[in-house]
Parts: structure tokens; C-alpha cells; sequence
């Protein structure tokens, strides 16, 4: 059975919307962890435009499940990497123009450059995986960098078309499939959401779904009302007399 790696960079983001501490990334990676996740997922980017070094830093000394730390292959997050030492690092490809990572890495063309990142992550000890798509070529040259995982990128089959989308999960089964047979553990992820998460889940040799958007998404969702009549209670009932107005949250 397939674990799930929650992604918290949503929270993040809402908080970065305002520059402000609330939402707080540490603080909801241990409500996920309540609910169940397997692991937290935080993409450090280079603009840090959602998580912050301070959250990495937290979350170092917080998460009771696993870190995965997503990274560009840059000197600069190796440092970060070796610095904060992740339970998992999973190196994206990573542009600044981009709304969220839009397509898994080329290793092929930048076999060279990877491995020399992963052999040097993977000697102070970090696990290393990649995300790719779930290419032969792609899969071929993940394993000569002599990483140990790979994240396929589910981008592909959740945005197909309902005619498209059977083509897409026989590319992610056969991909699962070749990537074990070359020795690679493998993870998925991105753009998965409760209406085709199954399917995904069921992939035989499946180990670990990174999922975010969708589930902040069903927490605003399922957490509004709540959030509503606290707010309202406090307008109906305030206590402004008793009290400096500041009131616990
Ligand atoms: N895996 C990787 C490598 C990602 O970059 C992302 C997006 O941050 C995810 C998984 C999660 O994707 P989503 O937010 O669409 O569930």
C-alpha cells in the first residue's frame, strides 16, 4: 500500500499572500501528521517565494514522520540540504517563470550534473530521488546517476482528457515497473486529487503519493463553516469590557 507524503507548501503560500505568520506551515505539518500523513513535502525554492528557510528549519525539528526536502540542483540547496539533513531529498526542476513545477527533470541531458549532486547528497547520507517523467530514457539515466528513487510525475495523466487518461496510467504503470526492474523505489506525485488518486494508489510497487494542492483544498473545504462561526461568535458576543480585546486563537 502506497504511503502519502503531504505537501505543505500550499499553507505556505496562503501566508506568503499576506506576509504574515498565519498560516504556519510547522504548525499544520503536525495537524497533517495527526491526520494520518506519512511524511511532509516542502519545496525550498530558489525565489522562496512559499517556504521559507525558517519553516526547513522547524520542520527539521519537528516532523515525527519524515522530511522530504524538494530542491533544485543547485550548490546553494545542497548546502541547505547537508545543513538541515532531510530524511529524503527530491531534486525538481525548477524555473522562476513557473506556477508549480510544470514537468519532470531532463537527467538525461544533465546526467553529469545529477549524479555529482546525488553522490554528494548520498554520501553525507541523504537518500536522493528525482523527479521524472515516466519516460524510458528518463528512467535509463536516473539509474546511472546511482540515485535510489525516483518521484514520477503524475502531471501527465491528471490533466489528460477522460479519453487520454487510460494511455497516461498505462505510462505511469509501465514506468513504475521499468524504474523497479533497474533497481529504482518509486514514488509519484503532483496534480493527484481525490477524484483520481486510486487509480495511482493501486500501481503495483507504488510506494510513496506526494499530494498538496488538493488536500489544503478539501481543508478550506471542509473547514470554512467552522472557521465562519467561530469568527461570527466573536462578533456577536465580544468582550471587549472584560478584557484587553486580544483573544487566544
Ligand atoms: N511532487 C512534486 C515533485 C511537486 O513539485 C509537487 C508540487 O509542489 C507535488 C508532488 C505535489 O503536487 P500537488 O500540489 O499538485 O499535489
Amino acid at each position: 500500500m502506497a504511503s502519502l507524503g503531504v505537501n505543505i507548501d500550499h499553507i505556505a503560500n496562503i501566508r506568503q499572500a499576506r506576509r504574515t505568520v498565519e498560516p504556519d506551515p510547522v504548525t499544520h505539518a503536525l495537524l497533517a501528521e495527526l491526520g494520518g500523513a506519512d511524511g511532509i513535502t516542502v519545496h525550498l525554492r530558489e525565489d522562496r517565494r512559499h517556504i521559507q528557510d525558517r519553516d526547513v528549519e522547524l520542520l527539521r525539528a519537528t516532523v515525527r514522520t519524515k522530511l522530504n526536502l524538494e530542491m533544485a540542483a543547485t550548490e546553494e540547496m545542497v548546502a541547505v540540504a547537508t545543513r538541515i539533513r532531510p530524511d529524503m531529498v527530491t531534486v525538481v526542476p525548477e524555473r522562476r517563470e513557473e506556477v508549480t513545477t510544470e514537468g519532470g527533470m531532463d537527467v538525461a541531458a544533465r546526467e553529469r550534473e545529477i549524479s555529482a549532486i546525488t553522490a554528494r547528497l548520498q554520501e553525507s547520507g541523504i537518500p536522493v530521488s528525482l523527479f521524472v517523467d515516466p519516460e524510458a530514457r528518463q528512467l535509463e539515466a536516473c539509474a546511472r546517476t546511482g540515485c535510489r528513487w525516483i518521484e514520477l510525475h503524475t502531471g501527465g495523466y491528471a490533466e489528460a482528457a477522460a479519453e487520454a487518461r487510460t494511455a497516461e496510467l498505462a505510462r505511469l504503470i509501465e514506468g513504475t515497473a521499468r524504474a523497479r526492474a533497474l533497481g529504482l523505489r518509486v514514488n509519484a506525485g503532483h496534480g493527484l486529487t481525490y477524484q483520481n488518486v486510486e487509480a495511482v494508489a493501486a500501481i503495483e510497487g507504488m510506494e510513496e503519493l506526494n499530494i498538496g494542492h488538493t488536500i489544503v483544498a478539501r481543508a478550506v473545504a471542509v473547514g470554512l463553516q467552522e472557521a465562519v462561526r467561530q469568527m461570527r461568535a466573536l462578533i456577536q458576543n465580544p468582550r471587549c469590557s472584560e478584557d484587553s480585546g486580544v483573544r487566544p486563537a
